[in-house]
């Protein structure tokens, strides 16, 4: 069963006495537990398996778990079939079952079957049955042969060797390969130029942006596609996100997530949503995006409660969900992406349309997203109104794979750079390592001075000129960081500027 990500294994013991017929589970059963006896006793019987009525313990171990769930139901049948000499005690050796039973006997899907397939092999186990809906998925796993059934009936039949029904196999590496068949791309927005080089920088260097803009400008449009110039998966991360679907019950159909996962919660979305929470636990937003992108579109919308409740998270890289049951913990190592208008109306700055909003009402709409969540994005630029020339220009734009390239090549940098040092990107660079990593040169000392002065840059907004001009430099496969790297840098600190 899954406590958060974590699979636990639970014994299935079966007791039968004579005495009066009855029926009962013990070992701290839930109340969709506790119903299997029902469902399996039905199942059971529309699979012509009835057993004998007698008295009946089912004890699930270890007693200190509560168990919740419906997933104990195929184990829970195959045991009493075992206690009962229907099914040979020793086929059930080495195998763990997992699989919720309809009422005439058809095994339905899980929420899970990857984190459990892997808890099963690495206790030892030899074979798993899964519902067949989900046996792709569970066979990612590795370490033990996983079957899939669709019926109690096909499971019997496994286990008494009666069918030779082959192992599930799947190829991960040739599934993740195969897996890029994203319709979105960049080559489909058309100018904005400005706005896709800081965003190919923040792929690059894995840092957190802010779009402003008027409504209609394209933040979305390009929000959306950051996922496409981010580096592929590898294969452990594309398990760790098929891990996190998997418990949320969001694989679908598909049985691997082979591309970065692209989060966007809306501002009215709950904060068990966001954070993740429910009963069983299971992981919010922030954590279905671990890998991937976390877009949080119309930012100054979001409840402040939110936004402070992303704030550690996203500096943590991990999400910690406390509950009377238990304390949860799910990765989110999630890039963040956001977009806002420049004021409630959206039109300040716009030539094209007047803003009708009062400074006061400007100047409240932006404080809304100041503080520690606007410190960590890195990024912050302006996203104009397209011009009319832009909107009708038949000139093809540059497609995401090129771009992709760049950024590939750069983290490359990156991880040769700080291959000892326990970070990947610019982006996570601490003070220390800033300090070594960081230094530009004497001229782009020169413009970064006369800048702070300028701007009146803080302490933590110089930090991040430096560490994006890092990555600027990265991209071109510069060592060292100048004048052209810094003042690029400069220009992503659109909140930071005197007019904002
Ligand atoms: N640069 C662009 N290139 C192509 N289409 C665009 C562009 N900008 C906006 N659009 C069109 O306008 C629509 C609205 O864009 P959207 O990304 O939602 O803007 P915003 O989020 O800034 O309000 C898009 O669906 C798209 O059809
Ligand atoms: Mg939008
Ligand atoms: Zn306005």
């Amino acid at each position: 069963m899954l406590s958060g990500i974590v699979a636990h294994l639970v014994e299935v013991e079966v007791d039968v006495a004579g005495g009066l017929p009855n029926f009962a589970i013990v070992g701290l059963p839930g109340s969709a537990v506790r119903e299997s006896k029902d469902r399996v006793r039905a199942a059971l019987r529309n699979c012509a398996l009835a057993i004998a009525e007698r008295r009946v313990t089912i004890n699930l171990a270890p007693a200190h778990l509560r168990k919740d769930g419906a997933t104990f139901d195929l184990a829970i049948a195959l045991a009493l079939l075992a206690a009962n000499e229907q099914l040979d005690q020793r086929a059930l050796s080495g195998v763990v079952a997992v699989g919720e039973l309809a009422l005439d006997g058809r095994v339905k899907p899980v929420q899970g079957a990857l984190p459990i397939a892997r808890a099963a092999a690495h206790a030892g186990n030899r074979r798993l049955l899964v519902p067949a809906a989900n046996a792709r998925e569970a066979a990612l796993g590795g370490g033990l042969d996983v079957f899939g059934v669709a019926s109690l009936d096909e499971a019997v039949a496994l286990l008494r060797g009666r069918t030779a029904l082959d192992p599930t196999r799947v190829d991960a590496a040739a599934l993740l390969d195969g897996g890029i068949s994203c319709d979105l791309d960049y080559a489909d927005v058309r100018g904005q130029a400005a706005a896709k080089r800081a965003l190919e920088v923040a792929a690059a260097g894995a840092h957190n942006v802010l779009m402003v803009g008027p409504p209609g400008a394209g933040k979305t449009m390009l929000a959306r596609r950051l996922p496409t110039i981010l580096p592929e998966l590898s294969l452990d991360e594309a398990l760790a996100c098929t891990t996190m679907h998997s418990i949320a019950g969001l694989l679908g159909t598909q049985s691997m997530v082979t591309a970065r996962p692209l989060r966007a919660p809306h501002h009215t979305a709950s904060e068990v949503a966001l954070i993740g929470g429910g009963r069983p636990v299971r992981p919010g937003e922030i954590a279905l995006a671990h890998h991937g992108v976390l877009f949080l579109d119309e930012l100054p919308e979001f409840p402040l409660a939110c936004l402070e409740a992303l704030r550690q998270p996203l500096e943590e890289r991990v999400i910690v969900v406390a509950r009377a049951s238990g304390t949860y913990s799910f990765p989110a190592h999630a890039q963040v992406v956001c977009a806002m208008n420049p004021c409630p109306c959206g039109h300040a700055g716009d030539p094209r349309h007047a803003c009708g909003c009062t400074p006061g009402a400007v100047q409240r709409y932006r404080g809304r997203v100041s503080g520690p969540l606007l410190d960590r994005l890195d990024i912050q630029i302006e996203v104009p109104a397209l011009p009319w020339h832009d909107m009708t220009s038949a000139a093809a734009a540059e497609p995401s794979a090129a771009i992709r390239a760049r950024v590939r090549a750069a983290r490359a940098r990156q991880r040769a750079r700080y291959a000892s040092q326990g970070i990947a990107a610019n982006a996570e660079l601490g003070s220390r390592l800033l300090e070594q990593h960081c230094r530009p040169d004497p001229a782009g000392t020169r413009l970064l001075e006369s800048a702070v002065d300028r701007l009146r840059l803080s302490a933590r907004a110089y930090a991040r000129v430096l560490k994006v001009a890092r990555t600027v430099a990265d991209l071109t496969g510069r060592d060292h960081i100048g004048a052209t790297e810094v003042a690029e840098a400069l220009q992503y600190r659109m909140l930071d500027r005197p007019s904002a």
